[in-house]
C-alpha cells in the first residue's frame, strides 16, 4: 500500500493544548469535589494522550477506565451503528463517570456511549471531548466539557490519526493533501 500523500499544518499548538487541559481539569475538580472516587472513561484509540493528560492535572481520587467503540457508515442510510469492541473492566452504578472522548464529529458514538453507560445507573455522568466540530453534527448531542471548537477539517495528533499514523505528534494539526 501506498504511503498517504498529505502534509499535516499545525492547528492547535502543544502549548495551547496544555493551558487548555489545565483550566478544563481545574473545572472538573470543581464539578466533581467531594467525590469518592471519579471513574475517568477513556474512549480507545484517539483519547489517550488526551486522557493521560488530562488526569495528571486532576486533583481527585480517580480510577481510571477504557471502552473502545467503532462507528461505521451504513453507505445506503445516514444512520450510523456503533459496536462496541471493548468494554470497561469495572462497574459504574452509583458512580460518578467521566467519560473522555478525542472529537465529538457526527456524534454518533458518544450518544451511543452515553445512552449506554447511563443504562448501568451511574451517580452522575459527565463527558468531556477535546474537539468539537459542531458543523458536522448529525446526532443532538454535546459534551459536558469541550476543548476547542474546530471547523470542518480532518486533523491528526495529540493521539489522533489518520488510517493510524499522526498519533504521536504533540500537536493538532489538519491534514492538507497538496495535489488536491
Ligand atoms: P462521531 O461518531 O462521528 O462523532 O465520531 C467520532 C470519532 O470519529 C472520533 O472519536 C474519531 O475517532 C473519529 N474522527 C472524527 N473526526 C476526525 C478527524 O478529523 N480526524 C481523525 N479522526 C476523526
Amino acid at each position: 500500500m501506498r504511503e498517504p500523500d498529505y502534509v499535516v499544518d499545525e492547528m492547535i499548538s502543544a502549548k495551547a493544548i496544555a493551558a487548555r487541559v489545565e483550566a478544563l481539569a481545574k473545572e472538573i475538580e470543581a464539578a466533581f469535589a467531594g467525590t469518592e472516587k471519579l471513574v475517568v472513561v477513556g474512549l480507545l484509540r484517539g483519547s489517550f494522550v488526551f486522557i493521560a493528560d488530562l488526569v495528571r492535572e486532576i486533583d481527585l481520587p480517580v480510577e481510571v477506565d477504557f471502552l473502545e467503540a467503532s462507528s461505521y457508515g451504513d453507505s445506503m442510510e445516514s444512520s450510523r451503528e456503533v459496536r462496541i469492541l471493548k468494554d470497561l473492566r469495572g462497574e459504574i452504578a452509583g458512580r460518578d463517570v467521566l467519560v473522555v472522548e478525542d472529537i465529538v464529529d457526527t456524534g454518533f458514538t458518544l450518544s451511543h456511549v452515553i445512552h449506554l453507560l447511563r443504562a448501568r445507573e451511574p451517580r452522575r455522568l459527565e463527558t468531556i471531548a477535546l474537539l468539537d466540530k459542531p458543523s458536522r453534527r448529525e446526532v443532538e448531542v454535546r459534551a459536558s466539557w469541550t476543548g476547542f471548537e474546530i471547523p470542518d477539517e480532518f486533523v491528526v495528533g495529540y493521539g489522533i490519526d489518520f488510517a493510524q499514523r499522526n498519533r504521536n505528534l504533540p500537536f493538532i494539526g489538519k491534514v492538507r493533501f497538496p495535489r488536491g
